[in-house]
């Protein structure tokens, strides 16, 4: 069924009333919601529209994924097919690979990757074939979300564009707001609505399920901010609206930057204890005593996953438009991906204390998974210490609960199965590398049978026994 349009009446001030009315649709539970990329971040958030009431769609170019969940089964480890086939079976949900459907959505989100390119520069090819696939089936009075990472002005200057070639208009106007509501805002002429929400989505966290974080948001101008928020607030707890869509694109990546950047500190504060002999995990413990002031993070083998490696630089090469050096993400970029290298020295180090070279070292690296208890290995150290072990001369074998083989990824390609750490693997080898702490793994078990354990998480701080085995780095 063809959707219904709500009307535009161009006449000024109109607009609001437009946005209203799609407003109260979404209130009402009778819009449509079409979700674009479903990946880490789409299909929860497909999943969670469905599972309040909202009618959803979810499209990908990946028939793989779209007939899986037709089928009512899962691809993410953290998002089981019970989830998935009981919206899918009552009909609430459903996904495809043809999108001429998305002229029945009131709204469309688009969740699809932004990565960096081989020259480490925004790759926003994604964005843009999606924006072009949305171009020939955008009707008026649709509202188009990006919640894509991005830099400040993705979604006027590209997506905006690219939309605006079907004809449809959508002006982008100040507005005021007090975090809650549209203050004020100058009204004109659109035809459809366009805002930016970002992801918040962290992956296997038990704390925080998606519709418990706060949804931030900004329209590109007042007439997007109300409906970008009527939309959310059916599905969030609390959302969070910002003056413009730059603010909203800004914010995300403030969040990651401000990870980055105190990561690479703790990276570097590491390497500084581990000269000075002092325990940097005993200090973050002692310092995360101070009830103000102070957040925790850890050190750990470099950086992983989609976000926080890649989102900074987003910032980096848009503020080369204004002339202006982002030197505190240079720096941390520097030191986070100089910290896999770190850690074939110190296994390098620890082999050579024992009269024995890395070439022809037999290693284990445990985990290669980018964090603990995930599925996800993108941008993962662990694949950057693989390589470096290799090139340095070393047999390099691996085990991640997750991960039974090493596909070909852009990358690497190591060709290796898994190996499982029982203990007549573990004494076989000369040197064990902790890379990911994932909660299966038996610390005590390890060290007991392991010669040699290199532990860059500090998963080994209850081992009692034979700690004399592991170093720590
Ligand atoms: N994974 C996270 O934890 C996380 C957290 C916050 C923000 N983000 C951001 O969210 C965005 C999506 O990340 P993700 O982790 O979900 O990626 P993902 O790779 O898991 O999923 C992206 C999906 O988009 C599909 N896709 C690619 N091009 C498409 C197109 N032209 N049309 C339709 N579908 C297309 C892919 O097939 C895939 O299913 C990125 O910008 C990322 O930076 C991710």
């Amino acid at each position: 069924m063809e959707k219904t349009v709500i009307s535009v009446n161009h006449q000024a001030g109109a607009v609001i009333e437009d946005a209203a009315a799609l407003s109260a649709r979404f209130g009402q539970k009778t819009a449509r919601v079409g979700v674009i990329g479903l990946g880490y971040v789409g299909l929860p958030l497909a999943l969670l529209f469905s599972r309040n009431g909202l009618q959803t769609t979810g499209f990908d170019i990946d028939p793989f994924k779209t007939e899986k969940l037709e089928r009512g089964e899962t691809y993410i480890k953290h998002i089981s097919a019970a989830a998935i086939t009981a919206e899918v079976s009552r009909k609430q949900f459903r996904a495809t690979t043809d999108f001429s459907g998305l002229r029945q959505m009131d709204a469309v989100i688009i969740c699809v990757p932004t990565p960096l390119d081989e020259h480490r520069e925004p790759d926003l090819s994604f964005v843009r074939h999606t924006a072009e696939s949305i171009r020939p089936h955008l009707c008026s009075g649709q509202l188009v979300v990006l919640e894509s990472t991005t830099y400040p002005g993705t979604t006027e200057e590209v997506v905006l564009a690219i939309l605006e070639r079907s004809g449809l208009r959508c002006t982008p106007r100040p507005y005021t707001t007090d975090g809650h509501r549209v203050t004020s805002s100058l009204s004109g002429e659109d035809d459809f609505l366009l805002a930016f929400s970002p992801e918040r989505e962290d992956p296997a966290n038990a704390v925080f399920q998606t519709h418990q974080i706060p949804k931030v948001m900004g329209g590109v101008n007042g007439a997007s901010a109300l409906a970008v928020q009527a939309l959310y607030g059916q599905v969030f707890e609390r959302t969070v609206l910002v003056s413009c869509s730059r603010a909203a694109e800004m914010t995300k990546l403030l969040e990651n930057i401000y990870r980055c950047v105190n990561i690479a500190l703790v990276n570097e504060l590491k390497l500084l204890c581990l000269r000075m002999g002092i325990d940097i995990w005993e200090v973050i413990e002692a310092a995360k005593t101070k009830p103000f002031g102070f957040t925790a993070f850890y050190p750990g083998p470099g950086l992983g996953g989609h976000c926080i490696p890649i989102d900074p630089f987003y910032l980096t090469w848009k503020a080369r438009e204004y002339e202006f050096p982002t030197r505190f993400i240079e720096l941390a970029g520097e030191i986070n991906t100089a910290m896999p290298g770190h850690v074939v020295t110190a296994a390098t180090d620890a082999l050579n204390r024992r009269k024995q070279c890395l070439q022809g070292a037999r290693i284990l690296i445990l985990g290669v998974a980018y964090k603990k208890d995930i599925d996800d290995l993108r941008e993962s150290p662990s694949l950057r210490i693989i390589k470096l072990l290799q090139q340095g001369g070393a047999i390099v074998d691996y085990h991640d609960p997750y991960f039974p083989r090493l596909h070909k990824m852009r990358d690497y390609d190591f060709k290796l199965s898994a190996v499982d750490p029982t203990a007549e693997a573990l004494e076989g080898y000369d040197a064990v590398v902790i890379a990911t702490e994932h909660s299966s793994y038996d610390y005590d078990f390890i060290v007991r049978h392991a010669r040699l354990v290199i532990d860059t998480r500090n998963a080994t701080h209850a081992v009692k026994e034979q700690r004399e085995k592991i170093v720590r780095c």
